[in-house]
């Protein structure tokens, strides 16, 4: 038996202007995550379990769209492996909620395509696998930057900038988050296009705010790799306003915005494409406890408090 797992993830600064070529900085978050395990089958074909998602069905079932079925597809063809398929059970179990900014699609991509090519002998470089696991997010998600797939494949903390090769960086004094889901999905693709509307309409106008938000992001990683984290808050509450300005915030956002703030979180800000997903605050940690209290009770779903570094 093979088994591979994919941590979650989290963008801590600069979505949406990543998608315009603005470097954005996102984390791996380890206490949710995608296990894969593959086993032989003892029936002819791939067959997929994904409890998570109530699917058992044979790969030919799946609609040919469907994102377990290109991504199993996608690994059969980087390996040559030829059809009819070996006789293979595919079990995925996830922690990741979906549609919440913590990267599951991209994370069951990851952990399918490492697991498969483990189970055929065939180990996959991390440059490989990220881009086999980008083709599938680019068929599920438009025009995506490469964000997600990116940080859960390498799975350290990365400065991101779109077709640029991956920077890591160092995090010199570990800091705390909380991360709280408003439980409605993210519509990441509707709110990507209507970013993209916006700037066709005035691209004068969104490129300045695409280049603050840049500034936001390299000040932030300079902050990071430096140990002045008492500067990360209030960057997230400067990035927090260019999101709501680019439409992509939501009153159940701004809501859990506001109460991390009143319980005395360092700053905060929407993650992710927005309209639904994850907030994240900065806290300190003796506060993290009494702050999750505050935004369990202004209507999160849940929280997830997480160290970085
Ligand atoms: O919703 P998430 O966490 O998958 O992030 C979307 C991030 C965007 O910048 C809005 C889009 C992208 O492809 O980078």
């Amino acid at each position: 038996m093979i088994t591979a797992s994919a941590p979650g993830k989290i963008i801590l600064f600069g979505e949406h202007a990543v998608v315009y070529g603005r470097p954005a900085l996102a984390v791996p978050v380890q206490q949710v995550h995608v296990d894969v395990r593959i086993r032989d089958g003892h029936r002819p074909g791939v067959w997929i379990d994904a409890p998570g998602i109530s699917l058992h069905a044979g790969l030919g079932m799946l609609p040919p769209a469907h994102p377990l079925r290109t991504v199993i597809e996608s690994v059969f063809q980087a390996l040559g492996v030829a059809t009819p398929h070996p006789s293979i059970q595919i079990e995925i179990q996830s922690s990741i909620p979906v549609a919440s900014g913590l990267g599951s699609g991209a994370a069951v991509s990851v952990a399918v395509i490492r697991a498969l090519a483990a189970y055929l002998a065939h180990p996959l470089s991390d440059e490989k696998v990220n881009a086999l696991a980008y083709e599938t997010e680019r068929l599920h998600h438009g025009t995506p930057s490469g964000i997600d797939n990116t940080v859960i494949t390498y799975s350290r903390p990365v400065y991101f900038v779109r077709g640029q090769p991956i920077q890591t960086f160092k995090v010199a004094r570990p800091f705390h988050i909380i991360i709280a889901d408003t439980g409605i999905s993210a519509p990441t693709k509707e709110s990507v296009g209507d970013v993209r509307k916006l700037w066709e309409a005035n691209p004068t106008r969104w490129e300045a705010v695409f280049d603050q938000v840049g500034e936001i992001v390299r000040q932030a990683r300079e902050s990071i790799e430096t140990g002045q984290n008492h500067h990360l808050g209030p960057l997230m509450t400067q990035n927090h306003a260019l999101l709501q300005e680019m439409t992509v915030s939501s009153a159940e956002l701004d809501q859990l915005f506001q109460a991390a703030m009143q319980a005395g979180a360092l700053g905060a800000k929407l993650s992710g494409g927005g309209r639904g997903g994850n907030m994240i605050a900065q806290v300190l940690p003796e506060n993290a406890e009494k702050i999750s209290a505050a935004l369990l009770e202004a209507g999160a779903r849940r929280t997830i408090i997480t160290r970085i570094g």
